[in-house]
Formats: C-alpha cells, structure tokens, sequence
C-alpha cells in the first residue's frame, strides 16, 4: 500500500514508499484495530521532517511515513476489543510509551525517558498512508456529527494539554479565577488556543504579526475574541492596554516572544509554552526585568508537548460545544485539501509557500 515517507536526514527526501498493508493481528491478544485513513492534517513538524531538522526512521527501515493528525474510519477489530467496532470514526493519539513511570500511567506525553516515540515523527510511522493497525488504549471515538473537522482533534490536543496544565499549576492559588488571556500566534494552534480559551469564559487577546484583516484575523472576531497585530501594538503594549493577563499561551515557536510573554504576564499569572522551533537562534532579552517581574509576580512558565489521551477525548468534547456555541467556525480552519496521497509535492508546497493556509491536509480517501 502506499505511504508518504521521507528519509530522515536527507532533506526534500519526501517521496512515494511502499508498505505492507497491516492486519487486525499484527497487534497481540486480540487487540488490534484496524483503521481506513481518510484525512490527514499537516503542520510545521512535517516541514521540518522534510527539512531533515527532526524525525527518525522506525527500527529496520531507512524511511520514515509521516503524517500524525489523523482521521479514519474503523475497519476490523480483533476479538478482544470491546469499544470500538467497523464503521466508527476514530483519531489516532501521536506519541508511545517509552519506559518512566510516567509511560507506564499512561501519560506517556510527560515522558521523561530521552528517546521518545510518536507515530508519524520519531522512530513510528505515521498515517500518511490507506490504513494503520494500532491498540484501542490509543485510539480515541470522535462521533459522526464531528467528522467534517474530526482531523482538527490531534492540535486540539495538544491545546487542551496545555490549558489543562495551567488549570493544574494554579490550583497552587487556591482562588484562581483567570478573567482575561492572551494567545500569541494565529496559526491554528493559536486559533484553537483562542477557541478552548473563549469556551472557559475569557476575555481573549489574540496577538499575531500579520495586519488585519485576514482570515485568521477574522475567526479570531468570530469568537468574540481581539485580534492584535503586534506591527500595530507590540504585546507588552496590549498587556497595558487589555490585560493583566492571568494565561499567555504562546504558539509561534519564536524564542524571542517567549520572553516577551514573561514580562508581559501579569501577577500570579502563567505562561504556557507549546510553540517549537527546530533553530538554534540566540535572543538577548531584558533579563533583569523579566526575573524581577517573575519574582515579584509569583509567575510560572510550563513547557508543554504532546498529548495523551484523555486530552483526546477533552477535545472531543470541547469541539461538539464548538459546533454548538460557533457553528461552522472549525470547518474554516480546513482551507487547503489535498486530493490523494499521490499529491505529496503539492502538500509540501502548501506547507512552505502557502501564508494564507491556516490547515493544509489530505483527502487520503475521496469521501467521508
Ligand atoms: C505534534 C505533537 C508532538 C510534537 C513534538 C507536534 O507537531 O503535534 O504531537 O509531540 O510535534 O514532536
Ligand atoms: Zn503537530
């Protein structure tokens, strides 16, 4: 069957491979489930895959599929799962298990082992192909109403994942009521940031380079959101004007914004960092000010990867209030399909030249 695979290390290596199509026990004890791939979304790690800045081969193969959003519908189940049956539509979680105790509670997402597996990045193939084979422990149900957006789920995730963590991190507050964030980055990590953050009842700022009006600009609005181009009002800026901000989540992967966000937080405040960037960049930043502030303000900083699966099934949850609260606001974040996956080139030209593209991703099947 075929699969879009690079060869990690090899820059612009993405081509056409062939793979042996999996079955329902290719998985032990009955636990397999095999899964049609419909959709596949794409993001800035799969640029970098290509770009050869990331990503390795699984054991006994010198390429590697990509591809780690996706979205399909449920073939063949072994015996033993009790769950799922043909016909459902499912979301495949990312990472593996590894070894640390966090691995063996199954938040493999806070890993602490040093090499790490995720399907579709490092040392697992992805879904970039027609099927996959996996256990049900990482096979989440996203239910029919949902299958329009359903390949939205896996940066949902990774959203909910790092909201969660500030929740959390604040318990430490005892009375933590937070009333006004900031997201900063208007790609679809920051769009759905502004989204999860709109349905727990906040006053949101949304801070991107780009002039309004866009399109991204204006699902911002949608949300009943502020969207602010820091080429008009540079964040420290918006912080005077609509903060204190109790939650920045920052989703541009630009280190220097990173620091920017720590000055800008307000008192008790907390910094969620989700953007990554595969560069070796060095910023110089007002480091007295910063540390004087966090001290003085009591604020955190978290660092937040990936996402297990009951962040999975959160996002669920939160999208089906989305279709409630906004409808059709998630179907205008899909703006760029891809018909097959024979289209590859075409996929990674999106990805690179595309600036209006808020997600690029595969019709791996014609229909839903
Ligand atoms: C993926 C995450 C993954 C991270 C690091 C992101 O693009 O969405 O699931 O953990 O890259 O590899
Ligand atoms: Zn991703």
């Amino acid at each position: 069957m075929k699969a879009v695979a690079v060869l990690p290390g090899k820059p612009g290596s993405i081509h056409l491979a062939d793979l042996p199509a999996p079955r329902v026990d290719d998985v032990p004890d009955g636990r397999g489930v095999l899964v049609e791939v419909l959709r596949v979304g794409v993001d800035g790690t799969d640029k970098e895959i290509n770009d050869a800045e990331y990503g390795a081969a699984p054991e006994g193969y010198d390429f590697l599929v990509t591809g780690h959003e996706s979205f399909g519908r449920v073939l063949e189940v072994g015996p033993n799962v009790r769950d799922l049956e043909p016909g459902d539509y499912v979301v495949a979680t990312v990472r593996r298990p590894g070894t640390s105790i966090y691995d063996r509670i199954g938040t493999y997402d806070m890993t602490t082992d040093s090499t790490y597996f995720e399907r579709g990045i490092n040392l697992r193939h992805g879904y970039l192909t027609e099927r996959y084979v996996d256990d049900p422990e990482y096979i989440v149900k996203v239910p029919p109403a949902l299958k329009e957006v359903g390949v939205l789920l896996e940066p949902t995730s990774v959203v909910e994942k790092g909201i969660e963590q500030a929740y959390e991190i604040q318990r430490r507050l005892k009375v933590w009521k937070p009333e006004r964030a900031a997201v900063v980055g208007a790609g679809t990590l920051g769009l759905l940031a502004t989204l999860i953050l709109r349905l727990r009842g906040l006053e949101v700022t949304t801070l991107a380079r780009t002039k309004p009006p866009t399109l991204n600009s204006e699902l911002v609005e949608a949300l009943d959101a502020r969207y602010v181009s820091t080429r008009e009002v540079a964040l420290l800026e918006a912080a005077e004007e609509y903060g204190p901000f109790d939650i920045i989540f920052e989703a541009t992967g630009v280190s220097s914004v990173v620091f920017e966000s720590m000055e800008a937080l307000g008192r008790n405040g907390v910094l969620v960092l989700t953007g990554i960037s595969g560069g070796d960049h060095t910023v110089e930043v007002p480091g007295d000010r910063i540390m004087l502030g966090f001290v003085l303000g009591n604020k955190v900083a978290v660092g937040s990867v990936n996402a297990n699966r009951t962040y999975f099934e959160r996002g669920v949850q939160d999208m089906a209030l989305a279709t409630a609260q906004y409808p059709g606001w998630l179907e205008c974040l899909l703006t760029h399909p891809v018909q097959g996956l024979d289209n590859y080139e075409e996929m990674i030209r999106l990805l690179t030249e595309e600036r209006d593209a808020v997600k690029v991703f595969v019709e791996v099947k014609g229909r839903l």
